[in-house]
């Protein structure tokens, strides 16, 4: 669901036409729907009503001051990779003890960072980080609450970039160590053990591997009990998919009813950390077309946004459709590319779509999630304006990148 529809043949963004921004802000920009996210939140939020629950946005899906400070204003909690989400969440108003912080390559300088701040949770993915985070605690004179990463060797079933709770994979620690983990770090003088967690994978469009990975918690919780030792959250992760195309993953209703039917019998705290099924919808990348290419093979639609607007189909090979913002007559089959100097530089590939000419502009749907976020300078190319609508009212939330930007900080070699 999301607040992106045609009026009179125009895109609008709730009560704002699109047009009319481009006008004001230029081409590319990423166009944010308030209402949207707002509605996203609370629908999780509903769905686990009558379950104590904590949910953590995940900031690496859009970690955009507003998108944060919007989510944050009703009451949200951050799921955070690294000092640079704990530093933009806590400028957008994010509560540290609703803060969760995940990632297997902490440093000591972002542990000490977290641990002065006084975070909720730290979900610790090795041995090696469990020992450093007890000394920077001792060091800083602090306990440290934390959260095992349990990789339950679970399929989600996704695109193997995004697949992250299999054996292969690098993230948390097997099963099998999951005791050993905690009683060493109840030995530890400056580690409070909170909670398990788990994390998946990505865009999974069925219950299934969430309830087979909360299924393999159980055992791990009643053996704590059993020894003595007590935590209170369960932290489910993100990964709840959408819909890009015609996939049909559960509603959030769905997914937090299977996770709950599959904690009978885990009385804990449920911790989740959505990204993309908040915030993928959300959004949208807009963009013009510059060129009209006839190739002997195929016909290219040349746009002025790139992979490095918009990396997801050059490297996950991502659908995301592609609507005119203005209603146009007739289809084409064609290719649409960015200005960048690869081949992987598209953000369709043979795409059935409304006819579109030099100057039309173009709505990248579902671009909310890992648009924005993954983006870069690559071809030295100034990063897109940012864009939020509530009802009849749009804002700059983030400033077109200049020239300038793109040079502060270096200097030539003398
Ligand atoms: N929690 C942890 C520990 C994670 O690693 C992730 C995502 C999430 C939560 C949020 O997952 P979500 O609800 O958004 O699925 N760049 C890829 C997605 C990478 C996801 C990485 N981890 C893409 O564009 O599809």
């Amino acid at each position: 669901m999301h607040h992106f529809h045609y009026r009179e043949g125009e895109l609008c963004c709730e009560d704002v036409g699109i047009r009319a921004i481009a006008e004001e802000v230029g081409t590319p920009f990423y166009l944010y729907s308030r209402a949207t996210l707002t509605r996203h939140f609370r629908a999780f939020d509903e769905a686990f009503a009558g379950t104590p629950h904590l949910l953590c946005y995940s900031a690496k899906a859009n970690s955009g001051m507003a998108v944060i400070k919007t989510l944050a204003d009703l009451g949200c909690g951050l799921d955070i990779v690294s000092g640079g989400e704990l530093y933009r969440g806590l400028a957008a108003g994010v509560t540290p003890q609703k803060i969760v912080y995940s990632g297997v390559g902490k440093t000591a300088g972002e542990i000490d960072f977290a641990l002065t701040k006084g975070i909720l949770q730290f979900n610790v993915e090795s041995f090696d980080e469990l020992a450093v985070i007890d000394a920077r605690a001792r060091e800083l004179g602090k306990t440290a609450p934390v959260a095992l990463r349990v990789n339950p060797d679970v399929d989600p079933k996704t695109h193997p970039y995004i697949s992250t709770g299999l054996k292969k994979n690098k993230f948390g620690i097997a099963k099998e160590y999951a005791l050993d983990f905690y009683r060493k770090a109840a030995s530890l003088g400056n580690i409070k053990p909170t909670g398990v967690t788990f994390h998946i994978g990505s865009q999974i469009t069925q219950t299934g591997p969430f309830v087979e990975a909360v299924q393999s918690m159980a055992p791990i919780v009643a053996a704590l009990r059993e020894s003595g030792l007590s935590i209170q959250y369960l932290d489910v992760g993100g990964g709840l998919g959408i819909s890009y195309d015609n996939e049909a993953p559960p509603l959030p209703g769905e997914y937090a009813a299977a996770i709950r039917q599959a904690m009978a019998g885990i009385d804990l705290t449920v911790i989740a950390e959505p990204g993309r099924a908040i915030v993928g919808n959300a959004g949208i990348l807009v963009t013009r077309v510059l060129y009209e290419k006839e190739g002997p093979a195929k016909k290219f639609l040349v746009v002025d946004a790139g992979m490095n607007d918009l990396l997801r189909p050059s490297i996950y090979g991502a659908y995301h459709a592609v609507w005119p913002v203005r209603k146009t007559e007739g289809e084409i089959t064609a290719d649409v590319v960015g200005p960048i100097c690869e081949s992987g530089d598209f953000l369709a590939k043979d795409r059935k779509m409304a006819a579109a000419r030099p100057g039309d502009l173009l709505a990248v749907m579902s671009a909310g999630a890992y648009g924005m976020s993954m983006s870069s300078n690559y071809n030295s190319r100034p990063r897109a304006a940012e864009i939020m609508v509530s009802e009849n009212r749009f804002v700059v939330v983030r400033q077109r990148e200049t020239y300038e930007d793109l040079v502060r900080g270096e200097s030539a070699f003398s």
